[in-house]
């Protein structure tokens, strides 16, 4: 089944692009591979799920395809951009979206090394690996846009446990540096950090049902009467993308409503009637 047009009128925004989206086969990257083939790109899912991503892939139609990718092994890395380019002759857009969590433990003495280390090499590694191999192709061009997935954790801490933290405050600090380097060919790189959603990797790591992950997101949230969806966030990846975004680079674009920039202590706005 081939991915639903677009509504009569709108533009393809990535017309004649190529993408590679690592962790495509699921959650944000999914939805974020068909939105861009939605818009005209050429779309390389890479991922260690591979029929997952194969199935993403006949969902989307012609203009996908799949790669079984692990982020942290750097010649599966090289493969899937080498591949990449050389089906489609470029690589305007990298998306470093691959990603995961460790268990749920209140105290960092509970903490194993081995989560630790795990989470920083699919997380840190695998972004940082991302950047390197697609910069090799974007350098010689002189042009691309690396977007790497972040979180809310790349601003504040105690949204998520210590590895996953110092992860995605890696993440924002990757970006920031390969953005100075990579300016200079013309390269924009910038990062997106969600608030919580509904995906396989925030509900194993809440350890609660769908439903009841829904509301405490919900309730905690800033923006009420809303739930943030993977479509919200790849629509941020598609601006980041796309040559809208042009002069945009070392931005982290929060997807968060206003989350990261609440003192929910100071409680300020308390309309009198509202509980
Ligand atoms: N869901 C949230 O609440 C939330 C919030 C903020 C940021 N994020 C970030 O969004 C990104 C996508 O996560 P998601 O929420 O869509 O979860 P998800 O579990 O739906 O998707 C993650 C994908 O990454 C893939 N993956 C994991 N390890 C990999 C590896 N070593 N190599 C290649 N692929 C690998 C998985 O197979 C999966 O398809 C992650 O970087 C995550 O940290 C998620």
């Amino acid at each position: 089944m081939a991915s639903a047009p677009l509504l009569p009128g709108l533009i393809r925004r990535l017309e004649g692009k190529v993408a590679l989206i690592t962790g495509g086969a699921s959650g944000i990257g999914e939805s974020t591979a068909k939105l861009f083939a939605q818009h005209g790109a050429k779309v390389v899912i890479a991922d260690v799920q591979d029929a997952l991503g194969a199935s993403v892939c006949e969902a989307i139609g012609s203009n996908s395809s799949f790669l079984h990718c692990d982020v942290t092994d750097e010649a599966q890395v090289k493969n899937a951009v080498d591949e990449t380019a050389a089906a489609f002759g470029k690589l305007d857009v990298m998306f470093n979206n691959a990603g995961v969590s460790d268990p749920k433990k209140a105290r960092i003495i509970d903490n194993q090394k081995a989560d630790f280390e795990r989470v920083l090499s699919v997380n840190v590694t695998g972004v940082f690996l991302g950047i390197k191999h697609a910069a090799s192709v974007m350098v010689p061009a002189r042009a691309g846009s690396i977007i790497s997935t972040a979180s809310v954790s790349s601003r504040i801490g105690g949204a998520a446990s210590h590895a996953y933290c110092a992860s995605k405050h890696a993440v924002l600090g990757l970006t920031r540096n390969a953005a100075v380097e990579l300016g200079q060919f013309g390269i924009r790189v910038n990062c997106l950090s969600p608030y919580a959603l509904l995906t396989p990797l925030a509900v194993e790591f809440a350890g609660r049902s769908r439903d009841r992950f829904e509301a405490v997101s919900e309730s905690r949230g800033n923006l009420k009467g809303r739930r943030l969806r993977a479509d919200d966030v790849a629509n941020a990846a598609l601006y980041l993308a796309s040559d809208e975004a042009q002069y945009v680079s070392g931005h982290n674009l929060v997807v968060d409503g206003g989350f990261t920039v609440v003192n929910p202590s100071l409680n300020m706005f308390q309309y009198p009637n509202e509980s």
